[in-house]
C-alpha cells in the first residue's frame, strides 16, 4: 500500500506537467481529504481461527479492525431488493434483447456487498438447477474450495453449496459473503490481496503497474463469462492493457464464446457484465485513475474514530452523497461535481435507453424477415453478428453501474458503434430500426421482482438476510 501511495504523487507530478491543468498547485494536492493523515495500515496481533474452508470469518476481527468492521455493517442500509428499481419495468428493452438468458427475466438494481449472499440466493434467475459458479463475486469460501477440490466445484448444485456454507442452516445471515479475505490477505487484513485466480490471470503483466487498491474491487466488478466446459469464470483479457471492448469482443469471436443463442433469429449472444474495473483503468486509464485515484478514494472516504485515528470506511458508498469528500477534495478542482455528474448520467443514460430501444426493433425487423424466409445464407450471418456485436455494446455500456461517471467517452465511442452497426443493418434487412419503433415485449406478471423458484430458501425475508451477525461482536461495535 506504500508503495502505491508513492507511486500516485509520481504520477500525479506527471499528469500535471502533461495536461497542463491550470489549477493552482497547492489546491490539487492528489490526497483525499486533505489535512488528516492517511490510515496506517497495522498487522493482527492474533489470528482468529478459519472457517472450515479455510476462511477467517469477517465478524472475528471485529475486535482488531472496530472502525472497518463496524462501516462494513453499514452496508446493511443499502438493503435489496425493496427500495431497487426493477429495471426491466424502466428498460423494457432487456426484455427483448435478453431474450432466452437470465437477465430478462429478472433484473432489479444491485444492493450492498452485505447483501450479496441474500441476491443471489433469493432472485428470479436462480432455480433448482443453478450452478455453484454464481457464486464467484459472493464468497472466497467457493475460491478456496476450488483451489482445494477443483474445478468440479463449480458445476455443483448452488443451494446446496449454499447449505454447507450456512453449516446446513440456510440461514444466508450466516454464511461468509463479501468479507475481508475477498480483498486482504485472510490472515493479515492490513494488506490487500487478489484471491480469485481467473482475475489475476486477467491482470497480466501489467498488475504491478496499477493500483493493488484498485485491483481488488476490479475482481468483481468487471466483465467475464463462464467456461462453457469447466464451468469456471473466465476472463476475455491478458493484461489491463488489453481491457478494451474491442479486444474483449475479439476475444469472444477468436473463441466462439457465447452465453446463449437468441431462438429466433440464431444469433449468438454474449451477456455482458458490470465493467466498472474497465471503464476505470482499461487501456490507458480514465482522467481519473490517470491522475491517480483508485476506487477506494472515491468510494471509501477516509474518516477519522473518535481516538483521532483516521480509516478507510468500509461502507462503499456513491461519492456524490459525501459532502466532506467534495469539499475537501473533488471541488478543488471540479467546480461542481454534483450537477457535472448529474447532466452526464442524464446524457449517457438517456442515449443507452434510445440505443437499447432501437437495436431491439431491429431484432424484431430481423425476427420478421427470418420468419418471411427473405434472408440469403450470407447475409443471415453478417445479421447475426451484427446483433450480437451491436448488443455486445449496448449491453457493456447499459450494465456499467455508473450510467456514465466513470468515462464518459468510452460510454460515447461504444454506443456510436452499435448504432453504426445497426445502421448497416438497416441497410441489409432494407427496414430501418428506430427507438420508437420497437414494440415493448415487457410482461409484468412475468418481469416482476417475485423470486423464481419455491425453493424453501425463499421463505426468508430480505430484513433477516444481510450479513452478520447478532453477535456479541457485531452489538458492540456496529450500528
Ligand atoms: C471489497 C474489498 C474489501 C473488503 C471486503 C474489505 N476491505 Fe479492508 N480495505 C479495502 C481497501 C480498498 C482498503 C484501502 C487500501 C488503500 O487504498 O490504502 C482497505 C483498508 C483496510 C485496512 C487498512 C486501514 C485502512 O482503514 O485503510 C484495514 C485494517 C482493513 N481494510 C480491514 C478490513 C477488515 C477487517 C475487513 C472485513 C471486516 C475488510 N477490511 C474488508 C478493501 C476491502
Ligand atoms: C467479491 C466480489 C466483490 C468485490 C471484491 C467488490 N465488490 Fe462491489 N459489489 C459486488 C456485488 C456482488 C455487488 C452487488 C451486491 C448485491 O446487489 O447484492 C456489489 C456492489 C457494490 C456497490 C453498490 C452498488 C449499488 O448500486 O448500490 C459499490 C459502490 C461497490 N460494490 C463498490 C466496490 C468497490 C469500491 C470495491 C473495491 C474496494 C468492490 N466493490 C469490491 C461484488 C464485489
Ligand atoms: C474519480 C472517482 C471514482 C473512481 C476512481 C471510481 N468511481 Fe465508481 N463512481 C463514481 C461516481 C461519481 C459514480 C456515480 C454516482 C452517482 O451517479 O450518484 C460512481 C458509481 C459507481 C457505482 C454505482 C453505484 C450506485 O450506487 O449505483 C459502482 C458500483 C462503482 N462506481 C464502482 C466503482 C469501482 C469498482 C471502481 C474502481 C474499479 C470505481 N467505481 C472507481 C466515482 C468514482
Ligand atoms: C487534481 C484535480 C482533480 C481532483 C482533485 C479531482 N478531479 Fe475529477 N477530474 C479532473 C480532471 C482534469 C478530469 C477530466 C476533465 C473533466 O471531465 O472535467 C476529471 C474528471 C472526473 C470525472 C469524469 C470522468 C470521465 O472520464 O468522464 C469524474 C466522475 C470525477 N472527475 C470525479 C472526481 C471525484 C469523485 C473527485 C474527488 C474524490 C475528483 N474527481 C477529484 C480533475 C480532478
Amino acid at each position: 500500500m506504500r508503495k502505491h501511495r508513492g507511486k500516485r504523487a509520481a504520477v500525479w507530478a506527471c499528469a500535471l506537467v502533461v495536461a497542463g491543468l491550470a489549477v493552482a498547485l497547492p489546491a490539487c494536492a492528489p490526497q483525499t481529504n486533505p489535512g488528516t493523515s492517511p490510515p496506517s495500515a497495522t498487522s493482527p496481533e492474533y489470528v482468529p481461527e478459519a472457517n472450515s474452508f479455510g476462511v477467517i470469518p469477517g465478524r472475528s476481527w471485529a475486535d482488531q479492525y472496530p472502525d472497518q468492521y463496524s462501516t462494513y455493517l453499514q452496508n446493511n442500509a443499502n438493503a435489496w431488493p425493496d427500495d431497487k428499481t426493477n429495471k426491466l419495468e424502466k428498460y423494457p428493452e432487456y426484455v427483448t434483447l435478453g431474450k432466452g438468458y437470465g437477465y430478462a427475466r429478472f433484473f432489479t438494481e444491485a444492493g450492498g456487498h452485505s447483501s450479496a449472499m441474500y441476491t443471489v440466493t433469493h432472485n428470479g434467475r436462480i432455480t433448482e438447477n443453478s450452478k455453484t459458479q454464481c457464486l464467484a463475486c459472493k464468497t472466497p469460501n467457493v475460491h478456496y474450495q476450488v483451489a482445494q477440490d477443483g474445478n468440479e466445484v463449480w458445476q455443483t448444485n448452488l443451494y446446496d453449496t449454499v447449505t454447507a456454507y450456512t453449516d446446513g442452516t440456510g440461514n444466508v445471515a450466516d454464511a461468509e459473503g463479501i468479507t475481508c479475505a475477498s480483498c486482504h490477505e485472510n490472515d493479515d487484513p492490513s494488506q490487500l490481496h487478489v484471491l480469485r485466480a481467473d482475475w489475476q490471470r486477467a491482470l497480466g503483466d501489467d498488475a504491478d503497474t496499477r493500483s493493488l487498491s484498485g485491483e481488488v474491487c476490479g475482481q468483481c466488478h468487471c466483465d467475464y463469462s463462464m467456461n462453457a466446459e469447466t464451468g469456471e469464470p473466465t476472463s476475455p483479457y491478458d493484461g489491463i492493457s488489453t481491457m478494451t471492448p474491442d479486444q474483449a469482443l475479439q476475444w469472444y469471436d477468436d473463441h466462439n464464446v457465447s452465453d446463449w443463442t437468441y431462438e429466433s433469429t440464431g444469433a449468438h449472444m454474449i451477456a455482458v457484465r458490470h465493467a466498472e474495473y474497465e471503464f476505470n483503468y482499461g487501456g490507458e486509464g480514465n482522467h481519473m485513475t490517470k491522475l491517480g485515484y483508485d476506487c477506494a478514494d472515491c468510494h471509501m472516504a477516509v474518516e477519522t474514530d473518535s481516538n483521532g485515528d483516521t480509516y478507510h470506511s468500509h461502507m462503499w458508498s456513491d461519492p456524490l452523497d459525501n459532502e466532506e469528500l467534495l469539499q475537501n477534495d473533488c471541488n478543488t478542482c471540479h467546480q461542481d461535481l454534483k450537477a457535472e455528474v448529474q447532466q452526464t448520467r442524464e446524457e449517457i443514460d438517456g442515449r443507452t435507453h434510445q440505443v437499447g430501444m432501437r437495436a431491439a426493433c431491429f431484432v424484431q425487423n430481423f425476427e420478421k424477415a427470418r420468419q418471411a424466409g427473405t434472408i440469403s445464407d450470407q447475409d443471415l450471418s453478417r445479421l447475426q453478428w451484427i446483433q450480437r456485436a451491436s448488443c455486445y455494446y449496448w449491453n457493456l455500456a447499459s450494465a456499467e453501474n455508473s450510467k456514465g461517471a466513470h468515462n464518459k467517452e468510452l460510454f460515447t465511442q461504444i454506443l456510436d458503434k452499435a448504432d453504426s452497426l445497426l445502421d448497416e443493418g438497416d441497410q441489409i434487412l432494407g427496414t430501418p430500426s428506430t427507438a420508437e419503433g420497437f414494440v415493448s415485449e415487457y410482461n409484468p406478471d412475468i418481469n416482476n421482482k417475485e423470486y423464481g423458484s419455491d425453493h424453501w430458501y425463499n421463505q426468508q425475508p430480505a430484513s433477516e438476510s444481510t450479513q452478520d451477525y447478532g453477535t456479541p461482536e457485531a452489538e458492540k461495535y456496529g450500528e
